[in-house]
């Protein structure tokens, strides 16, 4: 299967064609999200919540992130896979992080590209670190907003943007120094929309919204939130498209209920036969 590109993407942006994005975490929810034909595949460290009951992004640790990465990795299918760098992975030092970044992709070939949370000053390490990357040939994705590895610092999981013009003003100038240090894309995260709206518009680059409204170059949700598997609090941006995790219980449920009344198995639909002559000797 052609696996789509950088180009293909940046074709698709030029079409202005919005552009599909959704986290997977494991083989069976990389399969479906290519079943889905979602241009591309982010392995999200929301992972740590997500999927490991983690409180926080910042719990998870490289290692445990690699095995999802591998895992996703191995569902064929066409789409663009990107991978987070985790918290911790890259902040220590340029040469840490540039080696972490190789690890990811030396054990998973199938990665494309790197995404990157930035902070809004322009001194900011990651901006640095992301020079790097591009410096050494690797395709990187900034992420700007809310970003949760750095919540604490953030005051929360809140929009971010609308409050002040300064804020803003410091998304757009980030915005436009991950393009000019060869960011192919920003993810635009819990923004204003009429906001995101203008750092779009002033781009070459393609945006990926997640709650920053419909006039970035493409959208990106959380698996689990869109199909509704988990419980708990929905952010304002979610759109939950099925409700895996009511169907998940009332099928289980009746799983249960069927186990303990002996309605399942039934005999003939879910046993084998034996031969006449093999049960006479074998009784
Ligand atoms: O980890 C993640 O799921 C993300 C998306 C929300 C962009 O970074
Ligand atoms: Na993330």
């Amino acid at each position: 299967v052609h696996q789509l590109t950088v180009k293909d993407i940046m074709a698709k942006y030029h079409r202005r064609n919005p552009i599909s994005m959704v986290t997977a975490y494991d083989y069976i929810t990389a399969s479906w999200a290519q079943n889905a034909n979602s241009d591309m595949i982010l392995v999200g460290d929301s992972v740590a919540m997500c999927s490991l009951g983690y409180e926080s992004t910042t719990q998870l640790s490289l290692d445990e992130f690699q095995y999802h990465v591998g895992a996703v990795c191995r569902a064929p299918g066409p789409a663009f896979v990107v991978v987070d760098m985790p918290f911790g992975s890259f902040e220590r030092s340029i040469s840490d992080g540039i080696g972490n970044a190789f690890q990811l992709l030396h054990l998973n070939p199938k990665v494309q590209a790197v995404k990157v949370e930035c902070g809004l000053s322009q001194d900011d390490y990651s901006l640095e670190y992301i020079k790097e990357l591009v410096r050494r040939g690797i395709s990187v994705i900034g992420h700007i907003g809310l970003t949760p590895q750095r919540v604490h610092s953030l005051g929360g999981y809140k929009a971010q943007g609308g409050q002040q013009s300064t804020d803003a003003v410091a998304l757009y100038n980030v915005s436009q120094t991950l393009q000019q240090i060869g960011c192919f894309g920003i993810v635009l995260e819990c923004i204003p929309h009429k906001i995101s709206s203008v750092i779009t518009d002033k781009l070459h680059i393609p945006t990926i919204g997640i709650g920053a409204g419909p006039d970035t170059s493409g959208q990106v949700l959380v698996q689990s939130d869109v199909l509704g598997m988990l419980p708990g609090h929905k952010p304002k941006f979610v759109k939950m498209f099925a409700d895996f995790k009511k169907d998940a219980v009332s099928a289980l449920s009746q799983y249960v209920q069927e186990v303990h009344d002996k309605s399942f198995p039934h005999i003939g639909h879910h046993t084998f036969k034996v031969n006449d002559e093999v049960y006479q000797d074998f009784i």
